[in-house]
């Protein structure tokens, strides 16, 4: 069974209520459990963890580096500013990808930068609650890769 971590930034535990026009109405409970749903389907055990703290989802990377096969971030503002974040991504060289509900290029210039995109496989970013789903799918897909990879070595 694959191990998926999944990380939500600051902020996002406000979800349904938070600037619904750019991200709708599904609370992030929801989101979870439209998470855990397609994680079952998909065969993966995920570990979800939402936090307003940098420092917080540093260590979570960390303590969970031998337990992941591949993370899921959506760093929210953190996106922008964390050099911390993206270290943190690279140390544990677990495959991440990059989700974000909005369309982040449709945005304000500051949007558009990631620091983290560059330490991750790739980049989801406009489908709402569904880029998590979409992340999940291509987690997989990623882990299936590699995995046949090491086979036809
Ligand atoms: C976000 C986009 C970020 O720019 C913003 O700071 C967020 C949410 C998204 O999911 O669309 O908090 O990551």
């Amino acid at each position: 069974m694959r191990h998926i971590l999944v990380i939500h930034g600051p902020n996002l535990d406000l979800l349904g209520r938070r600037e619904k026009e750019i991200y709708g109405e599904t609370t992030l409970n929801q989101i979870n459990q439209m998470i855990e749903k397609e994680a079952r389907e998909l065969n993966c055990e995920v570990r979800i963890k939402q936090s307003n703290s940098e420092g917080e989802i540093i260590s979570f990377i960390g303590e969970n580096k031998d337990w992941a096969d591949a993370l899921i971030i959506n760093a929210a503002a953190y996106t922008h500013t964390s050099i911390a974040i993206r270290d943190a991504i690279s140390a544990v060289e677990i495959p991440a990808v990059e989700v974000h509900l909005s369309n982040i290029y449709k945005r304000e210039s500051f949007r558009r930068n990631s620091l983290i995109s560059e330490v991750c496989v790739g980049q989801i970013t406009g489908f709402g609650p569904q880029s998590y789903l979409l992340g999940l799918r291509a987690s997989v897909e990623i882990l299936k890769e590699s995995s046949e990879k090491i086979r036809n070595l």
